[in-house]
């Protein structure tokens, strides 16, 4: 093991702004508000889409089921969780007929700012809009809770989430840098 440091945008979106753009549902989607129930299926939403991304690098238990399930546990249950903040997109599967869950994003309020933690979309479901439609719902969630700016913390490297954000509105405020121990480093 190794301590490499990972880049990272701090980017920032004022709420003031009209409300984010945000493409139709895909037919066999469906969007969930957040509720206790539906903890299980945020953190198998959250391992199929960070399993084998850059992230799971940068965060071990975003590469890991059970480090998925520990993690939302741990937003769900901090003072400033935001569950209007908090999404869950599933798709119906035609030939089971159950709904799968794969998309996730999470709030929480960090000092004044809604604070968006972990978007991610399962790979087969990428390129619809449902990223920029979770990321539109967290968004209205902040607001509703009260709250007038939201940040994200995204690794310099992830072009596909950096292009969205910045399509989005979402504005480069700072570099951070991540400390993580990288096996094989
Ligand atoms: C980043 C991420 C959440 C984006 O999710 P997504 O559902 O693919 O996002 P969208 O579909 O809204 O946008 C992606 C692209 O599809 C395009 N798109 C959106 N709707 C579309 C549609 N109906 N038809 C065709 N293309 C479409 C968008 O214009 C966008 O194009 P771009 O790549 O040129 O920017 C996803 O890639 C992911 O989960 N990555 C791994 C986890 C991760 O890194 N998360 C970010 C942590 S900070």
């Amino acid at each position: 093991m190794g301590l490499t440091y990972f880049k990272r945008f701090r980017m920032e979106f004022d709420l003031a702004n009209a409300a984010l753009p945000a493409p139709l549902v895909p037919p066999g989607y469906e969007l969930l508000p957040y509720s206790s129930e539906l903890l299980r299926q945020h953190a198998n939403a959250k391992f199929q889409s960070f399993r084998s991304e850059l992230d799971a690098n940068v965060f071990p238990c975003l590469g890991r089921r059970d480090g998925c399930l520990r993690l939302m546990r741990e937003i769900t249950s901090r003072a400033g969780f935001v569950p209007e903040a908090t999404w869950l997109c599933r798709f119906r599967n035609p030939e089971s007929g159950r709904p799968e869950p794969v998309g996730t994003i999470q709030g929480l309020e960090v000092e004044g700012w809604g604070a968006v933690q972990n978007l991610g979309i399962d790979p087969a479901h990428r390129g619809r809009g449902l990223g920029s439609i979770l990321l539109s719902r967290a968004a209205d969630g902040f607001r509703a809770a009260g709250l007038r700016r939201m940040h994200l913390e995204v690794t310099t490297d992830n072009s596909a989430a950096v292009r969205l954000y910045e399509r989005i509105g979402f504005r480069k405020a700072k570099v951070v840098y991540k400390a993580a121990d990288v096996a094989g480093v």
